[in-house]
């Protein structure tokens, strides 16, 4: 199927690229340009060419599905069609609406001429995936809109409309009529007055102090970029386009650009990029399965979580009803919302009538009964069954039928929960994060009776409410907290050991995390961890005991919230101080426990943290909690502060090597802390290393 329709239009011949979404610059849609542009040189009554997209795109750039297999560098190449584009005896001219990124704005910047719609999106945006524009995009820009403002462009990848571009060299016309007509229109001016082919290449990429302006620059951005080499890189090809002739700039770029294809940074970014649009895929669950109609949500509880929970779906301007049992704790909850939408106006990043118009859409209530004709109601309440059982026996009463019933719970049961109502096809997890308006991450939780179009409709209300949704079965802590809670009893253990509490934080965020997980403790909050605990130790006696943790919590330190934890907190700051308390509790403990510290490095941190995260993630996996590695990738990057350069937890074990973690992991087990059977690699780990594959290997 042709990708790109060639015709004639009087003299102007008329390249339309045609390949939805986004025209994705796909090996058949390369050679239908190049074929178009053959055409329009061997006709002769053919005296200019326009290059044309859709209204949504003139091309997003590279056709994703592509990625990673040969055809995406297969001849003509897009490097080869951005050539043969310009050097045309012919102008062509580009005629841009919508999106016009990456590949697509480079395709852009061989034509001739540029013409364009003033809300056309450019962007180069291919830094967000650890890369550069690998298709003359940072020798061109900068000849035409100078080296300051593509260096911009360029490392922050950020999407510019092509009004800002008005009276530029960028943009030859911004059109705010019929885009076909004034590109015939144009490209017949440029017959008729005998314009010349205006070469990008053959400009000079201009700067008054280029010594100066790129030492600044490389120090600024090598600083921002700290685990990303993309950016640097990008300062430097761009650098090459200023100082070097087109033809040795465009070797800067390709060798920069193969060089990046293969950093751990650009697979770990390319990862996610792939695996965020994975995590929507349901297996049993086809994209086309109908979902019910999502008017209006009810939250019940109007505490940390349900404020949070309410001020999503009153951004995305569905009406919210939100239910307390006291007034007290309802003026409470209404007050943390206003708060929230007072800041964005302090702010400026919201007007005031904007700010007016989503508390309207809130209804504070004291009475269930409020809720008999929502679509869907969260429960935010607390987390012990017997409130929920009440809670979830009332929804049951008063919500109509096909109303969709979830719960925030981030431990209980789910299907037990949904026992408790006489439909539980309707009940479903929906497990935000704290805070709930801010994270990115919905865990959805798919009980066993979950009804199908339960799930397609959390998963499309998620796309709605800007979420990162990822499927998880039923089990303790689901997919994050469930792996989260062997990552923290290592580095207690840790402690234990022999470290300190700032040399686990500090391996830890050196490796990349924003948070190491004693401070990450102390913000969650330790009496949360020590709850679980407790149940699990009475579900588990043989469980190895967190003495350390349990004593810091025995002491009234549960972290940021009393001031203390593992860590010392000034009132009102959040600056975690070292504590001599906690030094001496930890002595006392290891005394009591008879430990010898031993000097533990901080290899051994990172790898025992994270291969806890592995092991569990895999054991998940092979229970068919996740459906796949990626998404759990996802939950790990998206609520937990997982390194992004990274790529996550199962990804981060592939790149290492999923042999090597095993080896480490064995190496472990000969510690006596350890609860038997702990570092016993799992069976699906075990099973990948010796098969050489990935988790998602079919
Ligand atoms: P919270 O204690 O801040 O808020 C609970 C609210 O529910 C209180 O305002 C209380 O008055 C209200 N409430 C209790 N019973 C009620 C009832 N029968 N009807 C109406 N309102 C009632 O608790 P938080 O932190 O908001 O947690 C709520 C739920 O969210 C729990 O299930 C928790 O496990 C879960 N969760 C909490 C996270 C967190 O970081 N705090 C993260 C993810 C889930």
């Amino acid at each position: 199927m042709s990708t790109a329709h060639y015709d004639v239009n009087g003299n102007i011949a008329v390249i339309r690229l045609d390949n939805p979404p986004v025209n994705g610059l796909g090996l058949e849609l390369r050679r239908g340009i190049v074929n178009g542009i053959q055409q329009a040189e061997a006709d002769n009554a053919v005296k200019a060419v326009v290059l044309i997209g859709s209204d949504r795109a003139f091309s997003g750039g590279a056709d994703i599905s592509e990625f990673g297999s040969p055809k995406a560098f297969a001849e003509p190449n897009l490097n080869t069609v951005v050539n043969y584009v310009e050097s045309s005896r012919k102008p062509v001219i580009a005629a841009i609406s919508g999106a016009c990124m990456g590949g697509g704005l480079e395709l852009a910047l061989g034509c001739h001429y540029r013409i364009a719609k003033p809300d056309a999106q450019i962007a180069l945006p291919e830094v967000k995936l650890g890369l550069l524009p690998g298709a003359g995009g940072t020798q061109r820009l900068p000849r035409l809109i100078g080296a300051e403002h593509a260096v911009n462009m360029i490392v922050s990848g950020s999407v510019v409309p092509a009004k800002q571009f008005k009276g530029s060299p960028l943009f030859d016309e911004i059109i705010d009529g019929e885009l076909f007509d004034a590109a015939v229109a144009y490209a017949t001016k440029v017959v008729s007055e005998g314009l010349p082919l205006k070469k990008v290449r053959d400009l000079k990429a201009k700067h008054p102090n280029p010594e100066g302006f790129f030492m600044f620059t490389r120090n600024t951005v090598g600083a921002m970029a700290k685990n990303y080499p993309a950016p640097l890189k990008c300062v430097e090809a761009v650098k090459a386009a200023v100082t070097m002739p087109f033809d040795k700039g465009m070797e800067v770029e390709r060798e920069a650009f193969v060089n990046l294809m293969q950093t751990p940074e650009s697979r770990a970014l390319r990862h996610a990029f792939f695996s965020e649009r994975l995590t929507s895929k349901i297996a049993d669950v086809p994209s086309d399965t109908p979902v019910r109609d999502i008017q209006s949500v009810g939250v019940i509880g109007g505490g940390t979580m349900g404020t949070g929970i309410s001020i999503n779906f009153l951004n995305a301007g569905i009406p919210v009803t939100l239910v307390e049992m006291k007034q007290e704790g309802l003026d409470r909850g209404v007050a943390a919302i206003q708060k929230v939408y007072e800041g964005r106006v302090k702010k400026g990043r919201m007007s005031e009538d904007d700010a007016k118009a989503k508390m309207a859409l809130l209804t504070p209530s004291l009475t269930y009964d409020d809720l008999s004709n929502v679509d869907l109601v969260i429960e935010a309440v607390f987390e012990e069954m017997g409130v929920k059982q009440s809670v979830f026996e009332k929804l049951d009463e008063v919500c109509k039928q096909g109303a969709i019933l979830a719960s925030n719970t981030s431990t209980l049961d789910l299907d037990k929960i949904a026992s408790f109502t006489k439909r539980p096809e309707d009940v479903i997890g929906l497990h935000f994060f704290s805070p709930a308006n801010i994270m990115k991450l919905l865990e959805v939780v798919r009980g066993e009776k979950t009804a199908k179009d339960v799930l397609a409709t959390a998963m499309k209300l998620a796309k709605t409410i800007k979420k990162t949704a990822v499927v998880s079965g039923v089990c303790d802590g689901f997919i994050g907290n469930r792996m989260i809670n062997q990552y923290q009893r290592e580095a207690l253990l840790m402690l234990e050991e022999g470290a300190s509490v700032q040399q686990i934080d500090k391996a830890i965020e050196k490796f990349g995390f924003a948070m190491g997980p004693l401070r990450m403790a102390d913000l969650a909050g330790g009496d949360i961890g020590w709850a679980i605990r407790k149940r699990q130790y009475q579900e588990n006696p043989d469980m190895v005991k967190m003495v350390l943790a349990d004593r810091i919590c025995e002491m009234g330190r549960y972290g940021q919230k009393t001031g203390a934890g593992f860590y010392r907190y000034e009132p009102g700051n959040r600056n975690a101080l070292h504590d001599p308390e906690v030094d001496k509790v930890v002595d006392e403990v290891r005394a009591e426990l008879g430990i010898k510290p031993r000097k533990i490095s901080n290899q051994e941190i990172v790898e025992r943290c994270v291969y806890a995260l592995v092991n569990e993630g895999a054991q998940i996996l092979d229970e068919g909690i996740a459906q796949r590695a990626s998404d759990i990738d996802m939950v790990y990057l998206t609520g937990y502060g997982f390194p992004v350069f990274r790529g996550g937890p199962m990804h981060y074990a592939e790149e290492v090597g999923l042999p090597n973690v095993v080896r480490a992991m064995q190496a472990f087990t000969e510690d006596r802390h350890t609860q038997p059977g702990f570092w016993e690699p799992a069976a699906l780990l075990a099973k990948r290393a010796e098969e050489g594959k990935g988790f998602d290997a079919k």
